[in-house]
């Protein structure tokens, strides 16, 4: 087959030449490279985040790799701070035609030593953040009938536990289950509302979890026996975010966790 033919089957598939993104966590690990993949299938990508300095710099990776971004200084917990970034895309003539949710934070500890600040804190980021985005970006959708896709960030634990992390596991569990309830209630919108959860993928963020001990336990669990890297998660970012290649899938929440959720003994 001619090569120009094969790349215009493939664009028609995931091209997203004149969509806007909007990556919130998009400074972090997982989500700047989300923004990356989809900059590369031509994307405008806003890169939102609370830490300045790491949106910053993302937005310059994706410029050097040839794609456009702007940066917004956004606090999920702050729902104006998002609210704000649609009215920048309204004066600018722009949809958010996906949304990626990836705000995270974690902390490792008995449950027992899980204080109330601690608590109300992880919660407020993971679910609560994603439900304020969900409403600011979903209500912005709606208005300028957009069909768009949202893309939440789920984990492992959205299907089952891991030990000493029993808050991180509630948000996450929320997570899906709030991605379910968006599908159904918005598909008569047609956006669509999907999540992603990927098993382990270490970095600096998430150093602290993973100790030597855990790094075993995780590798006998995980078929594949080796952690996940970040470019893997794009491939399933772009089947999502596409209006085409995505077009009947919402509600469904994609495992990328090399069979780590498949496999008990
Ligand atoms: N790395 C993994 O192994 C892994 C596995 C499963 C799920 N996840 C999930 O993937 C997502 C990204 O994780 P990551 O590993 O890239 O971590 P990361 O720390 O690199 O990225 C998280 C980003 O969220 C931002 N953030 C934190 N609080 C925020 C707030 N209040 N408002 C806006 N942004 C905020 C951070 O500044 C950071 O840039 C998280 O939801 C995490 O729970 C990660």
């Amino acid at each position: 087959m001619q090569e120009a033919k094969r790349l215009a089957f493939l664009n028609d598939l995931y091209g997203l030449e004149g969509k806007t993104a909007v990556c919130i966590g998009g400074g972090g690990v997982l989500c700047g490279e989300m923004a990356m993949g989809l900059s590369m299938a031509g994307a405008h990508i806003i890169v939102a985040d609370v830490v300045e300095e790491a949106g910053r710099a993302r937005v310059q990776a994706i410029e050097q790799q040839g794609g456009t971004a702007q940066f917004f200084q956004v606090d999920v917990q702050v729902r104006e701070s998002m609210v704000e970034v649609t009215r920048a895309l309204a004066v600018q003539g722009r949809d958010c035609d996906i949304l990626i949710n990836a705000p995270g934070v974690n902390s490792k500890k008995p449950f027992l030593d899980v204080d109330d600040d601690e608590w109300a804190r992880i919660i407020a980021i993971n679910l609560t953040g994603v439900r304020n985005s969900c409403q600011v970006f979903g209500k912005f959708m709606i208005q300028h009938e957009t069909h768009g896709s949202i893309i939440n960030i789920g984990s492992v634990t959205s299907f089952c536990p891991l030990s000493g992390v029993s808050t991180y596991c509630v948000t996450k569990v929320g997570v899906v289950s709030l991605t379910k309830s968006l599908a159904a209630e918005w598909a008569p919108r047609h956006i669509r509302v999907n999540a992603i959860c990927p098993g382990f993928f270490p970095a600096e963020q998430n150093r602290k979890v993973l100790s030597p001990d855990r790094v075993e336990a995780i590798m006998r669990q995980t078929p594949q026996h080796r952690f996940g890297e970040p470019p893997e998660l794009v491939p399933t970012v772009l089947l999502l975010a596409s209006p085409v290649a995505g077009s009947y899938i919402t509600g469904a929440a994609y495992s990328v966790d090399g069979g780590f959720t498949a496999f008990t003994l």
